[in-house]
């Protein structure tokens, strides 16, 4: 009984020495992999006067060998663009009052033309609203809904800066004192968010909240919709692929992420992405109660022209793009309708490479190597104790007469 408790306390103590060593074997190869990129942030660049019509913030992230600007701007829809380039000196360069006029293509330039490797953007263009009347959830015709709110028509507010965080609020026509921000974060190094729902970053990503506080809705069932259109250089966002965990440490009752990406030729190699899980919640600080499902609708072609007119930064960047869109749903049949609590806050993460992939938590590896390597290390630790005191039994009764 002694030794059978030695064996199991021997045991434990390898495999607890294993963890630790797979755990600092983790943190040692991923310290390796990350180099942290220098961020330079930069409001209206070129300009010392502030701009009619909306901010445009420029963060350079610059990385070894190479840079990824990160352009975020109001002039018309809120548009987020990401050029990644070869070169750690790239630089943007803005001609303003071409760029004011909205109306040509190449106002806004990386320079090094040669250097662009990619370059990828997200359009946040319309907030639809239905009346959800039966609380189905599922409007049947276009009819179901509400004129949409177009956000390149609304009054937005200066860029709130806060190191390489910005913030931005704006008010459509009928929204009272209710408003829809946007906050971007750009990152020096790979990360996870602090807050709900704690979306994993790097380097080659950013991340931007969409909420909506305070708006009056028309009808007190109403819930809402966000359209999103992206717009890449060769290879648009074309196909959502939904990932799934059995691990919602960091996301509580949330198994899933959603990535919208492009793909060359529908190959696997993504050049650029945005992603989310499908969660939003009713409260800034919200607890597990204030979760609400989302749901997306497959990515559709847009007119290029249209995207271009509702967004600046398209069009000064961008000669007839390619664009495709997709609206993100929230709330589900059952769930609380907006006007519940008057509050709605989602958040995606935008950049290019792959997506970042949730691996197993330390404590999730832990529990999974003690759950499954116990048993097996107590077994051949018995085997082998079985084998020792077998062997000794047999030398004993082997030479016990001689002695
Ligand atoms: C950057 O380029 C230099 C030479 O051009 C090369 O030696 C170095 O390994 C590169 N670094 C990375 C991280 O690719
Ligand atoms: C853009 O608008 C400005 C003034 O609004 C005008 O002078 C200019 O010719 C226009 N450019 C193009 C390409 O239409
Ligand atoms: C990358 O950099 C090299 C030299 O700086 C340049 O010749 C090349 O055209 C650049 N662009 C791409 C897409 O590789
Ligand atoms: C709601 O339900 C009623 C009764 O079932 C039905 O007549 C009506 O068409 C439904 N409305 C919508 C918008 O589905
Ligand atoms: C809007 O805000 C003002 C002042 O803060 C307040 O008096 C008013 O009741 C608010 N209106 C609505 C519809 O909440
Ligand atoms: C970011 O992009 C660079 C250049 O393409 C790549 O070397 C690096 O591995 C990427 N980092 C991450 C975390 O994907
Ligand atoms: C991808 O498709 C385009 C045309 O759709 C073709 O020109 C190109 O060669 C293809 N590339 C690969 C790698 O298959
Ligand atoms: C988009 O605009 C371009 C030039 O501005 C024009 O040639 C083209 O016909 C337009 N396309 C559509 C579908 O309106
Ligand atoms: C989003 O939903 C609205 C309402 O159904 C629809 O008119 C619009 O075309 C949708 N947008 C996209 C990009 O699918
Ligand atoms: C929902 O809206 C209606 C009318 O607009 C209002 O009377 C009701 O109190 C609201 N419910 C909640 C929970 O705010």
């Amino acid at each position: 009984m002694a030794t059978a408790g030695k064996t199991q306390s021997g045991g434990v103590c390898v495999i607890l020495l294993l963890v630790c060593v797979l755990n600092s074997c983790q943190s040692l190869l991923y310290r390796a992999e990350t180099s942290k990129r220098q961020l330079v942030v930069q409001l209206n660049p070129g300009t010392n006067s502030t701009p009619p019509g909306g901010d445009l913030l420029h963060v350079r992230a610059v990385g070894d060998n190479d840079t990824l600007h990160f352009l975020f701007c109001s002039q018309g829809a809120p548009t987020l663009l990401i050029v990644h380039t070869n070169s750690s000196s790239s630089t943007v360069k803005v001609n303003w009052p071409q760029f004011l006029a909205r109306n040509s293509s190449g106002s806004l330039t990386v320079e090094p033309q040669s250097s662009i490797l990619y370059s990828t953007a997200v359009v946040f263009t319309r907030l639809w609203e239905y009346d959800d009347v039966n609380d189905t959830a599922k409007p049947t015709s276009s009819l179901d809904f509400y004129p949409p709110y177009r956000l390149q028509d609304f009054t937005w507010s200066r860029l709130r800066l806060s190191g390489p965080v910005a913030e931005l609020c704006g008010a459509g026509p009928t929204f009272t004192n209710g408003s829809v921000c946007l906050q971007l974060s750009v990152f020096d190094s790979d990360g996870r968010a602090e807050s709900w729902p704690r979306l994993l970053h790097s380097g080659n990503s950013s991340q931007v909240q969409v909420w909506l506080d305070g708006v009056s809705p028309q009808s007190p069932n109403s819930r809402f919709l966000l359209e999103l259109e992206a717009v890449g250089g060769v290879y648009p966002l074309s196909r959502v692929d939904v990932r799934r965990s059995i691990d919602d440490e960091f996301t509580p009752s949330i198994f899933q992420v959603s990535q919208w990406v492009s793909s060359a030729n529908g190959s696997s190699d993504v050049r650029s992405f945005v992603q989310w899980k499908p969660v939003a919640y009713r409260q800034p600080h919200p607890a597990l109660e204030d979760a609400t499902p989302c749901r997306y609708s497959q990515p559709q072609l847009q007119s290029g022209n249209t995207t271009t007119a509702s967004s600046g930064l398209i069009q000064a960047f961008y000669n007839d793009p390619e664009v495709t869109g997709l609206n993100v749903s929230f709330g589900i049949a059952g769930e609380p309708f907006y006007n519940s609590t008057k509050y709605l806050s989602w958040t995606l993460v935008v950049g290019v490479g792959s997506p970042p992939v949730d691996s197993f938590s330390p404590l999730v590896l832990t529990i999974m190597t003690v759950g499954l390597g116990a048993p097996m290390v107590l077994l051949l630790l018995g085997g082998v104790f079985l084998c020792l005191h077998k062997r000794r039994e047999a030398s004993s009764t082997t030479y016990e007469p001689i002695n």
